[in-house]
């Protein structure tokens, strides 16, 4: 059976391309946009799709008491190990689809690297915004990081977009990017695959293959369908971590600004 890329939390970062200093970035204009659109202090905060919640663990070690939710077991025992000293970082296994928690409500939620497109059906996209919403405190703040994808071409085969090598200490990685085509009226903007070839020093080979439907999400887009869950509005779209670049400067990517109504 093929096996899966988040099997391998380390290495996944690396073919992800995520760049050193990329996460505290992230964190800190989080911060910032907490501090210009809520009133009330942050002192709650949950990591949807957390992974090993890198963002996470930064605001539990600020004090911050730190929820992260993810349905991968291996994210999420990676997570906790090595979060074991850090008692304001607590996991759950959730679904981020539909899911409820045994919690407070909390001051803001996020979902970082670009996972908000995987949610291909408009039933699935309300139940997840209804469930954070009902776990957000009135005026609570969902931030959301969305790559533009306005390069990627529908295709009709499936056919190989990049190739590239990643090296992990010892471990070399192969990777594939390819797109798959999607019908004509799916919500589905492509399917991204990925297919990593994993070589360890002791020469074990393991073949990995992601297939990552993506929904293209813009701003407006974004909105409407924040009003449409009956929970949120959207208040902001800033673009590459910034306040000041408008979006049509953008160069990779978005953050959506939603407030719980
Ligand atoms: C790109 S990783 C991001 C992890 C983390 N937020 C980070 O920035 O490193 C996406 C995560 O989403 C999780 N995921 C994907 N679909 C999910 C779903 N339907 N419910 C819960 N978690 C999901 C995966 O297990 C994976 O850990």
């Amino acid at each position: 059976m093929e096996r899966s890329i988040y099997e391998f939390p380390a290495i996944f970062r690396r073919v992800h391309m995520e760049r050193p200093g990329e996460i505290e970035a992230e964190a800190t204009f989080m911060r910032a946009i907490w501090e210009r659109h809520r009133k009330a202090p942050v002192r709650r905060v949950l990591d949807i799709a957390c992974g090993n919640s890198p963002h996470g663990r930064l605001f539990a070690r600020e004090g911050l008491a730190t929820v992260g939710v993810d349905r991968s077991p291996v994210m999420l025992a990676a997570g906790r190990y090595e979060n074991r000293s850090q008692p304001n970082l607590r996991f759950y296994r959730r679904n981020f689809e539909r899911f409820t928690l045994p919690e407070p409500p909390f001051d803001a939620a996020f979902m970082m690297s670009e996972t908000f497109p995987v949610m291909a059906n408009n039933s699935a996209i309300i139940s997840h915004l209804q469930s954070v919403g009902r776990l957000l405190k009135k005026g609570g703040l969902y931030c959301i990081d969305i790559d533009r994808h306005d390069g990627i071409k529908l295709v009709t085969r499936r056919s190989v977009w990049r190739r590239r090598q990643v090296r992990v200490g010892r471990v070399r990685v192969g990777v594939r990017e390819l797109h798959r085509p999607v019908t004509w009226h799916s919500a589905l903007h492509s399917i991204y695959e990925l297919e990593c070839t994993i070589r360890f020093p002791d020469h074990t080979k393991v073949l990995t293959r992601d297939l990552i439907p993506v929904r293209y999400t813009t701003p407006p887009v974004m909105a409407l369908t924040a009003t449409a869950s009956g929970m949120f509005r959207m208040i902001a779209a800033y673009p590459d971590l910034s306040f000041t670049t408008t979006l049509d400067e953008c160069w990779g990517r978005w953050f959506a600004v939603l407030v719980r109504t």
